[in-house]
């Protein structure tokens, strides 16, 4: 019997949301790198891509938390650190044959979807400060100036892409009921 695992809202919020984000991760580490060979956009577009799209994550971030339905599915709770990571583990390195039984998310996933819940704000906060570092001038003092929010937010963009090649990774090949719901929203649990 097919169930609905992802509403509209919640699919075409992903399919914004993703291309967007992966953007301000390839734009961000090429204003770490700049490379002017012939071809690649020069860091004046490159800049301004990122600053349009990190206004763009923004709003799609505010409106991902309202979505108040999804936050018991998503936040790991003690028993999925004790009993379920360690299941999870064991399947994903090849030590059991069985293939474990979640509820909505496996507990990979909440602690994925969980940190992405507070790393995107930090990135995207650390993100104004560096576009309005006038405004900004206190926080800045605070967490040691321009150069350290800059190594900051290089870190957790690193951290960022390191996360979502993971998780495409895990979306491609996890399972392709669960793939298709991404697109269509409904998926049958007895084929997963
Ligand atoms: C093209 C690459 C991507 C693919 C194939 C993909 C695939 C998927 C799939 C299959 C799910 C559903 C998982 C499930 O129901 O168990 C999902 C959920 C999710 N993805 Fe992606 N994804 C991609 C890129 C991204 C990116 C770049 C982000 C942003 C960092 C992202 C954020 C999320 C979030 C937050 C959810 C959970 C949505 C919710 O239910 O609240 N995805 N993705
Ligand atoms: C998830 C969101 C974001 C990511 C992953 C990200 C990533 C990055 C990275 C990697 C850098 C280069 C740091 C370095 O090594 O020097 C950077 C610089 C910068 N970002 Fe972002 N950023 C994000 C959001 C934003 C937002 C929302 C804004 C504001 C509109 C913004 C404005 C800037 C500015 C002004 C710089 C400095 C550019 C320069 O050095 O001239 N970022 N970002």
């Amino acid at each position: 019997m097919k169930t609905l695992r992802h509403p509209f809202p919640i699919r075409i919020w992903h399919w914004l949301f993703a291309p967007a984000m992966i953007l301000e991760v390839i734009t961000g580490l090429s204003l770490s790198y700049p490379n002017p060979a012939p071809g690649l956009p020069n860091l004046r577009s490159v800049k301004k891509a990122h600053f349009t799209v990190g206004f763009i994550l923004a709003g799609l971030y505010i409106a991902y938390l309202f979505d108040r339905r999804k936050y018991p599915d998503i936040f790991p709770t003690p028993k999925d650190l004790f009993i379920g990571l360690p299941k999870f583990l064991s399947y994903e390195f090849f030590l059991t044959k069985k293939k474990p039984k979640f509820e909505k998310y496996n507990p990979g996933q909440k602690f994925l979807y969980t940190l992405w819940l507070f790393l995107i704000p930090f990135l995207l906060v650390l993100g104004l400060f560096l576009y309005l570092p006038r405004l900004f001038m206190r926080p800045l003092a605070w967490i040691g100036g321009l150069n350290n929010a800059r190594r900051l937010i290089h870190l957790g963009t690193v951290v960022m892409a390191a996360s979502i090649s993971g998780h495409i990774f895990f979306g491609l090949t996890h399972s392709i009921e669960v793939l298709k719901s991404i697109f269509i929203g409904s998926f049958n649990p007895q084929k997963q």
